[in-house]
C-alpha cells in the first residue's frame, strides 16, 4: 500500500504553512482558499457531498439510492426510541432546546464550566443521566441509530460551531494538531490525504476534502451499515496504520470540535447514504 500512497502526494502543501494562521476562523478561510484552487468547479455547497461531488455519475446514483434509502426503517426506530418517555415520563427532547429541533447544528461546544468538548453524543448521555436512565454506549449501533433521527431534525440548518473562550480555543487547535499529526507506520497525517491530496485517488476511492466531512453524521454505509463520524476516524487511522483513539477519547472529541468548525455554514443532513 505504501508506494501506492506515497507516490500521489505532490499537491498544493497546505499543510505544511496551515499552523501558521491566526485563529479558526482564519484557518477556515486558508482551508476554503485552499480547495477552491484544487477543485474549482465544486461550490462550495456541494462539499458535504464530499468525493461525490467530484464524480457526477456516481452522485447520480446516489441521489436515487437517497430517494428510497434501505436505511429508512432504521432511522424510524431511532425516532421511536428518542420519543419514548423515560420511567420518569421525561423525554430525550425535553433535553433539548425547541424539542431538540436544529439542535445538533451547534454540536460539538466547549462547555467552559466542565471544561471540555461535549459532542451531540455526550448531550445524549447527560440527558440519559439526569433522567437517572442508563448511558448508551459510544459508536454503539443503538447510539447510531438515535443519532441518526435526532440529528435529522436539524436537515437543512447549517453546521454553527463556535470557539469562545481561551478554553475552546485550547480545544480546537488540539483537534487541529491532532488532524496534521503524522502517525503510524505510513507516516500520514488526515490533512495528506484530506487536504494536501483532496480530489486524488487511492486505489479506486477518491479523496474528499475535509470541509463538509463532519455535517451529516451518521452514514449507512453500503446502506444498510450505520457508522457514526469517531467510528469513521478510526477506519481512517486503521487503514493508515496507526493507532486509533477510543471512541469518545478527549483526542477524538477535539478532533471532533475541530473538523466541524471548518464545515461551518453548510448545511446539516443526517444520515446519508456511502459505500
Ligand atoms: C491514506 C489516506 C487517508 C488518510 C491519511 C485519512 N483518510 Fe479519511 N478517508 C480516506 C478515504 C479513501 C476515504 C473514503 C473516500 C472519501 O470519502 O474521502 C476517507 C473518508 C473519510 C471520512 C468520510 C467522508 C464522508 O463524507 O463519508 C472522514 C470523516 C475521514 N475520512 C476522516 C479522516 C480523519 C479524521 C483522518 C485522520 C485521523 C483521516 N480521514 C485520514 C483516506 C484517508
Amino acid at each position: 500500500m505504501k508506494h501506492i500512497l506515497t507516490s500521489i502526494f505532490a499537491g498544493l502543501l497546505l499543510s505544511a504553512s496551515f499552523g501558521a494562521h491566526a485563529g479558526p476562523e482564519e484557518d477556515r478561510k486558508a482551508l476554503l482558499d485552499h480547495y477552491r484552487q484544487l477543485m474549482p468547479n465544486i461550490e462550495l455547497d456541494d462539499y458535504v457531498y464530499g468525493a461525490l461531488a467530484m464524480n457526477p455519475e456516481a452522485k447520480e446514483q446516489y441521489d436515487m439510492v437517497m430517494e428510497f434509502p434501505a436505511y429508512a426503517a432504521d432511522v424510524r426506530q431511532g425516532g421511536v426510541h428518542w420519543e419514548k418517555p423515560f420511567r420518569n415520563g421525561n423525554r430525550f427532547s425535553s433535553c433539548f432546546k425547541y424539542g431538540g429541533i436544529n439542535a445538533a447544528a451547534s454540536y460539538p461546544y466547549f462547555d467552559d464550566k466542565a471544561g471540555r468538548v461535549i459532542t451531540f453524543e455526550n448531550a445524549i448521555n447527560d440527558c440519559l443521566k439526569v433522567n437517572s436512565e442508563p448511558e448508551i454506549k459510544y459508536g454503539s449501533k443503538e447510539m447510531a441509530l438515535l443519532t441518526s433521527y435526532a440529528k435529522s431534525l436539524s436537515d437543512n440548518a447549517k453546521v454553527n460551531i463556535k470557539v469562545k473562550s481561551a478554553g475552546a480555543l485550547a480545544a480546537y487547535e488540539k483537534g487541529k494538531q491532532f488532524y496534521f499529526q503524522r502517525q503510524g507506520q505510513l507516516n500520514f497525517s488526515c490533512a495528506t490525504c484530506h487536504i494536501d491530496n483532496a480530489g486524488k485517488f487511492i486505489r479506486s476511492e477518491q479523496l474528499s476534502m475535509m470541509v463538509g466531512q463532519a455535517s451529516h453524521w451518521p452514514e449507512f454505509r453500503a446502506g444498510t451499515e450505520p457508522v457514526t463520524l469517531q467510528a469513521r476516524f478510526v477506519g481512517c487511522q486503521k487503514n493508515t496504520r496507526a493507532e486509533p483513539k477510543e471512541i469518545n477519547s478527549t483526542e477524538y472529541n477535539n478532533l471532533e470540535y475541530f473538523m466541524s468548525y471548518m464545515s461551518n455554514g453548510l448545511k446539516m443532513q443526517t444520515p446519508v447514504f456511502r459505500k
